[in-house]
């Protein structure tokens, strides 16, 4: 056991006093490792070797419904379409724990074909985000343990959970946790990149509230991240996304939370109802007034130019129907699904509501500016013309334009706590989203070309007003966009020197090359 430590701690000394008792049980031998790589040429026979029956693949000869599965699984036709060599599918931490072991020595061995992608719910729509064309990719879809502590203020959350493994299960004890809104989207990806959240006016965004990471490092080891052990590597890791490691279990808080009333209340967009929404929005979204209980999601959404909606996503965290904070928005007519039920069944509600995407091509983009109702007009008009142009060319396109408040009130609850950078700022701000979802791959390329042109013009136009803010939501933003840039220069410098100190080889930089990287992202 000591040899083998010291062979492993060759890479790691500093991290090693602690941690190699732990990790050495499950890392494979460096020379043994080497000579596997050597003798086959190959990562994924390495892999194999190590981790047999966890490595997927496709040969002619074997194929292989757990690949096909994993790739089908990804939101967007773009993840689909990659295919990696091989596909791991770990099923403990130690498994994570030996497959970036092997991957790292391939990678000082400059082997190639062994760049890899780590993978959770795979809900970013660009190609290669979580996914990698001749490479191998993680898949951490069985590291979906839900574990609530004895005294019930905290729960071990693995990656590969979707909100829908969990919500139910804390919903059943009268508790809840800050994470996504759509019961289908995956934990990994939302949790490292921010989060956004029913509960955020109260508690901020998800990753804030998340007391401990278990993370596997470049060098294979395990270590926990939190605020007394490797705190700049736990500050690091919320909003870091996949730039330090493969994170294989959050310990998220726990709060109590029974019923609340929420659902959808859908509206046709007449000129009249566009501007009384709008200022609705602009009302809703002032910190001075802001009810930490409400949350709203407003989706303009336009259909194959045929249909027009205003689809406004509601929730109030309290078991109380039409609180003050929502009056103005239901006098306009609409039409209502509002209830007073659990969490999953609101979550349930968007993900059948949004589920006609899944499969298709898929993107996002971006944008950040200052609460402004004349401004979500503007962006609307610039969108409708984008629509009423595409619609002549692109087959079954679906744009939705969705605003979301961003208050002080909600952004600054622990912002000094993340790498997100918002600390720098006191604005009340809107953050814009585009859905675009669209039949035919062989339209890409059209359709981001004229929503990189939208995003160009609407980002020139926030300017132009003093509108504009260089955050950019990383869990939201296209390929085209740098959301860690967006954090400011500070947040950028800091997880540069977090990276230095646990990833001095650079792996998670140039060994994972999907995702927002440091330098260019
Ligand atoms: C229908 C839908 C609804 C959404 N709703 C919300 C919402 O309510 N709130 C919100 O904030 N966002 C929301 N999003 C955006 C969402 O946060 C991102 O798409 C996020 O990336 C999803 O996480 P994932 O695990 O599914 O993604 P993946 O595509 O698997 O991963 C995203 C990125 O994170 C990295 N990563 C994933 N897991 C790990 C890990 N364990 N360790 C290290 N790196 C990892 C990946 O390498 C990849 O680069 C939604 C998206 C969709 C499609
Ligand atoms: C590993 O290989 C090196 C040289 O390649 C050798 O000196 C060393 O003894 C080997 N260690 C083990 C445990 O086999
Ligand atoms: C922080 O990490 C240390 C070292 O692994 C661990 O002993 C401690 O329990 C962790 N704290 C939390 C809150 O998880
Ligand atoms: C603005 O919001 C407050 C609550 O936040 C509400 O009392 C008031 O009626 C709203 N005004 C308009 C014009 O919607």
């Amino acid at each position: 056991m000591f040899s083998l430590c010291s062979q492993i701690c060759r890479f790691a000394v500093v991290l090693c006093i602690g941690f190699c008792f732990v990790a050495v049980e499950a890392l494979p031998g460096l020379n043994a490792t080497q000579n596997e790589l050597q003798s086959t040429g190959s990562c994924c026979d390495t892999l194999d070797y190590f981790l047999p029956g966890k490595v997927h693949d496709d040969t002619i000869l074997d194929l292989d419904a757990a690949y096909e599965a994993s790739l089908a699984s990804y939101y967007s036709q773009q993840e689909q379409s990659l295919n990696p060599t091989c596909i791991v599918i770990p099923t403990t931490n130690e498994d994570v724990a030996t497959a970036v072991f092997i991957l790292n020595t391939a990678y000082k061995l400059s082997l190639s074909g062994c760049k890899f992608a780590i993978r959770s719910g795979g809900h970013t729509p660009q190609a290669g985000a979580a996914n990698i064309e001749g490479g191998i990719t993680i898949d951490l879809q069985q590291l979906n343990q839900v574990t609530i502590s004895t005294d019930k203020s905290f729960a071990g959350i693995g990656p590969g959970n979707r909100w829908i493994n969990i919500y139910p299960t804390l919903d059943a004890q009268g508790l809840t946790m800050v994470g996504g809104r759509v019961s289908t989207v995956g934990v990994g990806g939302l949790m490292t990149g921010g989060g956004v959240s029913f509960y955020s006016g109260r508690y901020g965004f998800a990753c804030d509230n998340i007391y401990n990471f278990e993370v596997v490092l470049a060098s294979g080891a395990i270590v926990n991240a939190n605020s007394t052990s490797n705190p700049n590597l736990f500050r690091a890791l919320k909003g870091g996304s996949n730039n330090f490691g493969v994170v294989t279990r959050f310990d998220v808080r726990l709060f109590q939370q029974g019923k609340l009333w929420g659902g959808t209340y859908t509206q046709i967009p007449t000129p009249e109802t566009r501007t009384d929404v709008f200022n609705f929005i602009h009302n809703f979204t002032k910190s001075a007034t802001y009810d930490p209980y409400a949350a709203l999601i407003s989706n303009f959404a336009w259909e194959a130019g045929v249909i027009e909606l205003i689809v406004n996503d509601v929730e109030y965290t309290k078991p109380t129907p039409l609180p003050p904070a929502f009056e103005g928005l239901f006098d306009i007519p609409g039409v209502s699904t509002m209830r007073v039920d659990y969490l999953s069944s609101f979550t349930t509600e968007i993900a059948v509501a949004s589920s006609t995407t899944n499969g298709k091509s898929n993107m996002f983009a971006t944008l950040t500016f200052i609460n402004d109702a004349a401004f979500m007009a503007e962006l609307y008009a610039l969108a409708d013309a984008m629509v009423t142009d595409l619609n002549t060319h692109v087959l079954g396109l679906l744009f939705t334009m969705t605003y979301q408040p961003l208050p002080h009130a909600i952004y600054s609850k622990s912002a000094a706590s993340n790498v997100l950078g918002l600390d720098r700022f006191t604005d009340d701000f809107i953050n814009l989203l585009a859905v675009v979802s669209w039949q035919l791959a062989s339209d890409d390329a059209t359709v981001y070309t004229a929503v990189e042109k939208l995003f160009g013009d609407a980002e020139a136009a926030a300017k132009q007003r003093g509108l504009w803010n260089e955050f950019v939501y990383l869990n939201y933003a296209a390929s085209w966009q740098k959301p860690i840039t967006g954090y400011g220069e500070e947040s950028k410098a800091f997880l540069e020197s977090v990276s230095e100190v646990y990833d001095p080889g650079q792996l998670f930089q140039v060994g994972v090359p999907g995702g927002f990287k440091l330098a260019t992202g």
